[in-house]
């Protein structure tokens, strides 16, 4: 899965290029750094993929969903919905501008669905902050038209997805901003960092701005820059933008052997009883970094790990279980524990997180089994991973006295 199985030349070429100059800094410096910009390349090759009109690299997903919060102007007292399965720093994120989370339901697309997003409105709601999940991606139309009907705003966190798209439009890009993860994990990886789309240039601006302390980078000298507005240091180094540029230019070759690796498993596996898919809103624009199985029920799944151990099957997560991902484990944010106290304490959760009714969001992650796709992956491997999974599933779905 991760852009990390693929590292060569071209990372150390982008690497020495930055060494050579010794300027690791991303803006100024123009006479010493040979004309290398190496977080304007990454920007670049974020947009060369993406089509998005603006592109804003920065030190990582979290600050770049923070970032694009914040600059789509959402903070202190608006309630956003958010999804119950994420990585945690979605969440985070809308905790640490000030904002309130309202959890709402996902489906078998392992996003916020429509009718979920639309439950859990009320009339203080201000903003969705949709997460598309693993690799894949929400269902846009629907989802586009609960947006416009109440006016909310919407945030993309499509960490897990660069490079997916639906129906032609990268994920990102359907909203006020979106954000990409480019961390260890990720189809492409800078070691560290995150890049911020959008469409529109008052928002590019004010992200700009918000993500290196209110400097507006008008002009050659650091130190004598306006600040238009207060901001913070998410800056991205040239080291990691390097990295960054290198693998991102990978990205379409990966893409493709993710996806059809995915096919080839999905076709022989869809023969096990026993073993259904994650719904993918838009089959061909998937990145197809996961190939998400969905077992009968949550039993059924937990059986199945259980077979996945005990037979040394490795490369893939149980979300129910996960501590980062799903809200089960979530205690430290249903009990907002807190270093210094943050505005939800002062102005009251809107929901009680303790105790939120979210049924389709715990069968739907109660079933599922997520295997990270590898772009290095043989037909060989590919068999005997299928196999083994088959046998496993099999084995954990059989009824009890046969
Ligand atoms: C959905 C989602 N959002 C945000 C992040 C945070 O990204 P980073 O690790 O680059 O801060 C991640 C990381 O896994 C993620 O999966």
């Amino acid at each position: 899965m991760p852009g990390r199985e693929l590292f060569g030349a071209e990372e150390r070429k982008e690497i020495n290029d930055v060494i050579e100059t010794g300027i690791l800094f991303r803006y100024n410096h123009d006479a010493l750094r040979n004309n290398h910009w190496k977080a304007k390349d990454f920007e670049a090759e974020v947009k060369k993929i993406t089509g998005a009109k603006y592109a804003h690299a920065m030190s990582s997903g979290s600050t770049a969903i923070a970032t694009a919060l914040a600059a789509s102007g959402i903070g202190t007292g608006d309630e956003v919905i958010v999804p119950p399965f994420t990585f945690m720093a979605t969440i985070e994120a809308v905790l640490f501008i000030g904002a309130l989370p309202v959890f709402a339901e996902i489906d078998e697309t392992l996003c916020l669905s429509a009718e979920g997003i639309r439950k859990a409105c009320t009339p203080k709601t201000k903003a969705v902050c949709l997460v598309h999940m693993c690799g894949g991606m929400a269902e846009m139309d629907s989802i586009m038209s609960v947006i416009k009907e109440k006016n909310l705003i919407l945030v993309e966190d499509a960490g897990q997805a660069f490079a997916s798209s639906y129906k032609g439009t990268f994920t990102g890009l359907f909203g006020t901003a979106g954000s990409y993860s480019f961390d260890f994990f990720k189809i492409a990886t800078a070691g560290e960092g995150g890049v911020l789309v959008t469409n529109s240039e008052d928002v590019y601006k004010k992200a700009d701005v918000y993500s290196d302390h209110g400097h507006d980078h008008i002009g050659a000298v650091r130190g004598m820059e306006n600040h238009p507005y207060l901001g913070f240091n998410y800056r991205i180094s040239e080291l990691h933008a390097g990295i960054g540029v290198a693998q991102t230019r990978k990205v379409p070759y990966i893409r493709q052997k993710n996806q059809e690796h995915k096919k080839f498993l999905t076709d022989l596996l869809s023969r096990t009883p026993g073993i259904s898919f994650a719904k993918i809103a838009d089959p061909s624009g998937d990145s197809a970094t996961f190939l998400n199985i969905l077992l009968p029920d949550t039993e059924a799944a937990k059986r199945t790990v259980a077979e996945f151990k005990a037979a040394g099957v490795a490369g893939f997560d149980y979300w129910f279980l996960n501590m980062y991902h799903f809200i089960n484990q979530w205690d430290h944010i249903k009990e907002l524990k807190t270093v210094s106290k943050l505005p939800i304490e002062i102005l009251g959760a809107p929901q009680d997180y303790k105790n939120l009714h979210l049924p389709k969001t715990q069968e739907v992650v109660g079933r599922l089994i997520s295997f990270g796709v590898r772009c290095t992956w043989t037909k060989e491997e590919m068999e005997t991973l299928a196999k083994q999974i088959s046998e496993c599933v099999i084995k954990a779905t059989k009824p009890v006295n046969v």
